[in-house]
């Protein structure tokens, strides 16, 4: 399902100030060369992080889906001088493609990049956060949550993306309820009911889930 007619996204995007030409190649060449391009963040979103780290002005940052690196470097436009971004993707196939795309970015010392599970890599990440994005395997949301919500500064951000899994989360849909969509729905209840955060769901692209800790 797509959430806002395509002319409209067109409009949007041609009013939205552009990629830049290193994001614009790992765009290009994750649609020539990896499987499943649809999951890199894109034009749109991905403006819309780096305009969320301008806000934030965040120190350390915690992105949990790595892909090809484009939103890490999205978010990494709007961090302190110093601050580290700590990445974790457990698909080693891409990661010379993606430290070679961190290095061209001028990113190779403020991105700390790991490679395993990401229920195994966040225990070990001696940082607190602030400002996390939740973009990996949908079915471990909500621990990948409870995993961190410690670890984000009070007034921190958690980000989560694809809140909306296409539109499955509808009542309408949910007569044969898919695994993935049943932990997102649990995911949204679970944030929006958690009284250390405040959130916001925007139907941006496949959905951002947006909350503040208090
Ligand atoms: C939607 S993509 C991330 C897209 C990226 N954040 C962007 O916007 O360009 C999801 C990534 O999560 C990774 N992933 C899935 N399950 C994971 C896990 N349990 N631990 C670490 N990475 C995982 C996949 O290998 C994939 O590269």
């Amino acid at each position: 399902m797509e959430f806002i007619d395509e002319e409209l996204l067109n409009y949007s995007e041609e009013h939205t100030s552009p990629e830049g030409a290193l994001l614009r190649k790992v765009n290009r060449q994750t649609h020539l060369n990896v499987l499943k391009p649809r999951m890199l963040s894109g034009h749109l979103q991905g403006r819309l992080l780096a305009m969320f780290s301008h806000m934030i002005r965040p120190n350390q940052i915690l992105e949990i889906g790595t892909y090809t690196g484009y939103s890490a470097i999205c978010l990494a436009e709007g961090m302190q001088a110093g601050g580290i971004l700590h990445t974790i993707d457990k698909n080693e196939e891409l990661e010379d493609v993606v430290r070679g795309y961190f290095a061209e970015a001028g990113l190779q010392d403020s991105i700390k990049y790991y490679i395993g599970h990401a229920l195994d890599i966040i225990p070990t990440i001696e940082a607190t956060f602030d400002l996390v994005f939740i973009d990996a395997d949908k079915i471990n949301n909500a621990l990948y949550y409870d995993m961190v919500i410690d670890k984000v500064n009070q007034g921190g951000y958690i980000i989560a993306d694809n809140v909306l899994w296409s539109g499955k989360v509808l009542e309408k849909y949910r007569k044969k309820l898919d695994e993935d969509t049943a932990a997102l729905l649990a995911f949204n209840k679970k944030v929006h009911d958690d009284e250390r955060v405040e959130n916001i769901l925007m139907p941006i692209r496949d959905g951002l889930l947006v909350a503040r800790k208090l």
